[in-house]
């Protein structure tokens, strides 16, 4: 592995798995304040620990206005959407509850419900979403029961990018008293999401996607109200004596030394967000989206997944191509074409099993806030040209 290797040579279109490059800006800033504060924050009093102190607390209450919440201590940290969805998932649920999701989940969200339903026996239900991958809401409220105690639902598909109506999925549940669970990975950041008016009880993101901060940051925000068993335990740098840990937020849900450079990108990327404007950002990645997507449909050979509507949509596609195995395409595009892309599952086994790729898998592009028309246009033309040998 050349680690000298130059990255600008190479066309990026993973950014479902993380995007990159990340705006300069951003890390510069947070690489010079975690240069020139980067300590502990809320263990001690000294200049550099308050700067820290400051630098997490106005990065919660940034984030908090961004999701629409309430209540700035009820946004934890934690390292990636995956631990947070742990965090929620193994803290409300107890043994004899149901819990209804859909098939076009992470393996975040299907792991532990799964881990959940096999040790604790709690029950799961997912719920399939339409061939177009949209899940409709009344398919969710029909699968209720008494015992539910939460929906679950992944607020934009990884592998085929449709955005799921969770405004009416959130009125549902609240009307039925069930906590609704959102995996908002693809889309904190780059769609609007208001917790509140949404119904959204707990909200799970991810730092380094679409909120362009380095990877190891994420969190939850928590509706006031809403019940979280802490299944981690330790030190909070508050109450030292006290032989349990803390009951209140934020510590409830925080355990240990929080990453400092990952929430210093949080809340520099909050300040690049809002000056190129989170619906600027949407705009660029959609008109980019609409010329791939559409310049793929027209390509022989090239059959697309999932919606090809541009409406409730994230710029993320999943492809596969007559003759050729997925991995084989990834390969090419990446070998042949300096082309970076994902192929395979994409870890959301039950939405390819769904398409009937659930034995390769896909080759999936995401545009990121970073790409431009040139990226589309050479990869266009390598899908093109591998089609173009496939078929001979
Ligand atoms: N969940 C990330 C992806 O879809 C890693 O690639």
């Amino acid at each position: 592995m050349d680690l000298a290797l130059d990255s600008s040579t190479i066309i990026y279109l993973d950014n479902a798995a993380t995007t990159f490059p990340k705006p300069k800006e951003v890390l510069e800033a947070a690489l010079d304040a975690y240069t020139r504060f980067g300590v502990n924050p809320g263990r001690s009093g000294y200049d550099l620990c308050l700067m820290a102190s400051e630098l997490v607390e106005t990065t919660r209450k940034e984030l908090t206005r961004f999701f629409g919440g309430a209540h700035p201590e009820r946004l934890v940290f934690a390292y990636n959407a995956t631990d947070a969805l742990n965090v929620a998932i193994q803290g409300i649920l107890e043994s004899g509850d149901h819990v209804v999701t859909t098939t076009i989940e992470h393996n975040s969200v299907i792991r532990p419900l799964n881990h959940m339903a096999r040790e604790r026996g709690v029950s799961v239900k997912y719920v399939p979403v339409g061939n177009d991958g949209f899940v409709d809401p009344a398919e969710i409220t029909r699968r209720l029961r008494r015992n539910t105690k939460l929906v679950a639902v992944n607020h934009g598909s990884n592998v085929i990018g449709t955005i799921q109506p969770v405004a009416e999925i959130g009125k549902a549940c609240r009307d039925r008293g069930v906590l609704f669970l959102v995996d908002a990975s693809q889309t904190a950041g780059v769609v609007p999401i208001d917790v509140e008016g949404m119904g959204i009880d707990v909200l799970a993101f991810t730092g380094h996607k679409s909120l362009l901060a380095p990877t190891g940051i994420g969190g939850l925000y928590v509706r006031e109200g809403v019940g979280i068993r802490p299944t981690r335990f330790g030190g909070t740098g508050v109450n030292s004596v006290n032989p349990y840990h803390l009951e209140e937020y934020p510590y409830r849900l925080e355990a240990g030394t929080g990453n400092v450079l990952g929430i210093a990108g949080l809340h520099f990327a909050q300040a690049y967000i809002a000056k190129r404007g989170m619906e600027n950002i949407y705009r660029h990645e959609m008109e980019l989206f609409g010329r791939l997507q559409g310049g793929l449909a027209a390509t022989e050979g090239v059959t697309l997944h999932g919606t090809t509507s541009l409406e409730n949509r994230l710029p993320v596609l999943s492809f596969t191509l007559a003759g050729r195995d997925p991995a084989d395409v990834g390969t090419m595009l990446d070998v042949d074409h300096n082309i970076a892309a994902r192929t395979g599952l994409q870890c959301a086994p039950l939405i390819h099993r769904q398409m009937g790729t659930g034995e390769r898998g896909t080759v999936r592009l995401s545009v990121g806030p970073l790409n431009k028309e040139s990226d589309i246009e050479a990869v266009l033309a390598a899908v093109a040209e591998i089609a173009a040998d496939a078929n001979v």
